[in-house]
């Protein structure tokens, strides 16, 4: 026979995310602030939604909308509830706004911090269980602690001669001898849902913040007879808060120096140094690629195996085939490189533009939604916007599409074993057929047949390529 309840109750969470952040000294909420890309609302929605409550209420308030907005990019709106505290009274506060819809509930409520981004949902788990099996009938509060060298900023737990829960402390309100405590309130607490409605009606706001305090009701609980347990846990990073710039800075080292020393350990990636490298949690970075300092690796990109990236690039959101080599100073967005291909040094890609295999784009070149064909070259000095490139075609140096005409974007395509003269304007919408040359300096203005010879401004033709002749140096730049 089990000493536990058969019949655990009902799992509701509820997040607190109503606070500007005073300490961040931002105009943006202080759970909008992103750790590696991602608004810290969203660390503590996801954690909540792996244990699969009955519902997740956030209380929110400062910038309330764009809150919500991000929690409901990731999450389902048949998951998540908002509850809006008006005025920023205090956790205690916070919580008592989301009465009306849970005072009633014979359930357990996780309440967790919308600034404490790190916490694991296993950690959740094992709370939570611990909270339902304490003494075979549940306690009516139960509060995850650290130990923390430096428990500066933290509420303290003080403990009674038994060793037992007593109280939680602020730190504002604490006398030195409670700010020697180092075991800390993480700020997330199991609590029996009815008995923390009925304890939130004695919290009264008699401290120097002037602020109901949600670290109020265990104590309250305590001396109603009611059984307040403790969940210690080991892992200090986990509860971290962020309540300034510093500490936001903290985890977001955490994280990368994870990331990174995941990739090397198990990914086998070499980072020729691994302090100054950025790399997202959420990228993917394959075997025997090599990462040089200041490279910056954001979002959900996949760089595959036996890739070079140097110095001062970014990567953002994109796929980098295999064997690719990406000089220095590269700035690549929403893109998608070929294996095999190389790029920069000073190249731009945006707006999904696409190298297919072996092909080649060089300095000061800039892609914008466009597709350079297999093996094809764009080596200096070009803005190639809206065009589609075919296989082995050389665009020379100073070419540019002129995309624009003032109110609309116009596309230009360009087909295989072309050669484009250095300084051609391509005036889209334009199509340059296969096999075609332009002179250099050329204006294109018109569609060029497949294997035709145009220069000039406008450009004319000049002669039709497959009737053989002597080529004449039009300027091509290679
Ligand atoms: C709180 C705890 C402290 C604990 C620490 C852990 C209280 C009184 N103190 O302190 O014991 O060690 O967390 O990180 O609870 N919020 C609201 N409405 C409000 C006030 C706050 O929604 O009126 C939200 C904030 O947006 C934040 C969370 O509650 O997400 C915690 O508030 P914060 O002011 O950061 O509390 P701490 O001082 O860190
Ligand atoms: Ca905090």
């Amino acid at each position: 026979m089990s000493d536990f309840p058969t019949e655990q109750k009902a799992l509701d969470v509820l997040i607190l995310a109503a606070g500007l952040g005073t300490r961040m000294r931002s105009d943006l909420a202080k759970v909008l602030h992103r750790l590696d890309g991602r608004p810290l609302i969203n660390y503590v929605s996801r954690a909540a939604t792996a244990l699969a409550p009955q519902k997740i209420y956030i209380v929110i308030g400062h910038q309330g909308e764009d809150v919500k907005a991000a929690v409901l990019a990731e999450l389902d709106d048949r998951q998540a509830a908002f509850v809006v505290q008006e005025k920023q009274l205090g956790t205690g506060d916070a919580v008592n706004s989301a009465r009306e819809f849970l005072q009633g509930r014979d359930s357990t409520l996780l309440v967790l911090s919308g600034d404490v981004p790190m916490i694991r949902p296993e950690t959740l788990a094992a709370l939570v269980q611990q909270h339902h099996r304490h003494r075979g009938k549940g306690a009516a509060c139960t509060i995850l602690t650290v130990k923390l060298s430096d428990p500066t900023g933290y509420g303290r737990i003080v403990r009674d001669d038994a060793g037992l829960f007593e109280r939680i402390v602020e730190q504002k309100d604490a006398t030195d001898v409670i700010r020697q405590i180092n075991e800390i309130n993480s700020g997330i607490y199991c609590f029996d849902t009815q008995k923390l409605f009925a304890a939130l009606l004695s919290v009264r706001n008699h401290n120097l913040q002037g602020e109901y305090y949600l670290t109020d009701v265990p104590s309250l609980m305590r001396e109603a007879g009611e059984d307040v347990a403790i969940f210690p846990h080991s892992d200090s990073n986990e509860i971290e808060g962020v309540n300034n710039r510093a500490q936001l800075a903290d985890l977001e080292r955490i994280l990368n120096r994870r990331t990174i020393s995941k990739l090397m350990l198990d990914y086998g990636v070499t980072f020729i140094d691994a302090k100054s490298a950025h790399i997202s949690t959420q990228a993917f970075i394959g075997r025997d690629t090599i990462i040089h300092p200041n490279v910056t690796i954001e979002g959900e990109s996949v760089i595959a195996d036996g890739c070079t990236i140097r110095s001062g690039t970014r990567i953002t959101n994109s796929q980098v085939g295999h064997g690719v080599e990406i000089l220095d100073n590269c700035v690549i967005v929403n893109s998608e490189i070929g294996n095999n291909c190389t790029v920069g040094p000073f190249a731009h890609l945006r707006g999904n533009s696409k190298m297919e295999e072996g092909s080649k784009v060089g300095n000061f070149v800039e892609l914008k939604k466009t597709k350079l064909g297999r093996s094809s070259k764009a080596n200096h000095l070009t803005y190639l916007g809206d065009a589609t490139i075919g296989e082995s075609t050389n665009i020379g140096a100073g070419t540019i599409t002129c995309n624009f005409d003032g109110k609309k974007k116009h596309e230009t395509h360009i087909g295989d074993n072309v050669k484009i003269g250095s300084d051609t304007m391509l005036v889209a919408p334009v199509t340059v057929g296969n096999g075609a040359v332009t002179g250099a300096g050329s204006v294109v203005t018109k569609d060029v047949e497949p294997d035709t010879l145009v220069a000039g401004v406008p450009a004319r033709i000049k002669k039709n390529l497959k009737e053989n002749s002597p080529g004449s140096n039009v300027g091509e730049n290679g």
